[in-house]
């Protein structure tokens, strides 16, 4: 069991829990049926998703009546958003931090799968930043690079993941947040938007410029995640917008810094400088093995995401070569829009995929030389092609 229960258990409060599967410890009726169909649903599907590669009768049938201690998750609550979309590329999520232990026969298969190797038996190392000075501008002349991200994840001790929390957790937790990020000073120094009351314009405008998360993710959705909408949900700007975070989306909370051009180096500073002080304000959940805790067991470990905005049209134009090429470096291609879109006018979003097993830093290097490897290659399909 994770050793930190007692952190996570919060007697004065209830856990919200009861919406969900379980009452009293135990799978509500109706549960199992759910589950035994969903799954036979799942098998028959033709869905990719690493949920159905790794969820054999064997396990299925193992961890199926299971229920985590403190929040009473059960195995329906992980696999919930998996089973209804079966275009899922994960499909599961860990409904509160007891999950990734309860239900490690699943877990840990699938975490080792995306996380490129990382076994049962491996621990994540301790957290190791490094400086981004190592890191020089990936396009000084401005030819491929649109805007340069980094972002990391963390969650607040004591609170559950989303599926658990109840309304007034969210905006207690909203709360503890936005109080913190009021602390924040010099080129942090900006104001939080809670999402309850924003401006249907505002709110969209944000989405375009890829500064806002986007609303109704039925991922999220289906994982019970986006109860109580928007209560508890926000965002924070510096003066430069060029600092952001995202107050209980998916997690807790998702530190963001992103400007114009590939001064990498520049970014991933602004970020460390900022999680840093926020976790003199906040205490987040660590775990020895699993680094830090994420709803998604994509994002457990760094949770870094370090990612570039990309023009690469000679490679778009060799799709094989292109996703060739970020396999080879362990990169992930996205649209646009980010996750589940297109790209939009040959725009990629191109970031390193693995986030556990390796530092910060490593993170942000195995990005950085497969951003070089990607420009490598499309400027010399480029100039061929004249
Ligand atoms: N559950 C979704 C899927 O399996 C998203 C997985 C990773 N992305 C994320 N935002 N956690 O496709």
């Amino acid at each position: 069991m994770l050793s930190l229960r007692k952190v996570w258990l919060r007697p004065h409060l209830p856990t919200g829990a009861w919406h969900r599967s379980c009452s009293g410890g135990k799978l509500k009726p109706g549960v199992m049926a759910q589950l035994i169909t969903g799954y036979k649903n799942l098998i028959v599907s033709d869905s990719k998703s690493l949920l159905k590669k790794h969820l054999t009768q064997e396990i299925f049938d193992k961890l199926k009546s299971k229920v985590t201690p403190t929040f009473h998750s059960s195995l329906l609550d992980c696999i919930q958003s998996g089973l209804c979309n079966v275009d899922s590329g994960v499909g599961i999520y860990a409904p509160d931090p007891e999950a990734y232990t309860v239900f490690a026969d699943l877990f840990d298969p699938i975490i080792e799968d995306y996380h490129r190797g990382f076994k049962k038996t491996d621990k994540h190392p301790e957290p190791c930043f490094g400086s981004g000075k190592d890191f020089e501008n990936l396009d000084p002349r401005n030819e491929f690079i649109v805007s340069t991200r980094v972002r990391c994840g963390r969650s607040v001790q004591c609170f559950p993941f989303n599926p658990c929390m109840t309304e007034f957790e969210y905006c207690e937790l909203e709360g503890m947040i936005s109080n913190a990020l009021g602390c924040l000073r010099g080129q942090y120094s900006g104001s939080y938007m809670p999402l309850a009351g924003m401006q249907k314009e505002t709110q969209e405008e944000l989405i375009n410029q890829h500064f806002l998360f986007k609303e109704g993710d039925r991922f999220l959705q289906a994982a019970n995640a986006s109860r109580f909408w928007p209560a508890g949900r926000g965002i924070y700007f510096n003066c430069d917008k060029n600092f952001l975070v995202w107050v209980n989306e998916e997690d807790h909370i998702r530190v963001i810094s992103m400007e114009k051009g590939g001064d990498l180096g520049k970014v991933y500073d602004r970020m460390i400088g900022g999680v840093e002080t926020l976790g003199k304000f906040l205490q987040f959940s660590h775990d020895k093995r699993l680094g830090f805790l994420t709803f998604c067991p994509t994002n457990l470990g760094t949770t870094i995401r370090a990612s570039v905005h990309i023009k690469l049209p000679s490679l778009a134009a060799d799709k094989a070569k292109l996703e060739a090429i970020a396999s080879e470096h362990k990169l992930q291609v996205r649209g646009t829009r980010g996750e589940h879109t297109e790209a939009e006018g040959g725009i990629y979003d191109i970031s390193n995929k693995r986030r556990m097993g390796l530092t910060e830093y490593e993170a942000v290097r195995e990005m950085y030389e497969g951003i070089k490897a990607l420009i490598e290659a499309e400027r010399k399909l480029g100039s061929a092609r004249k």
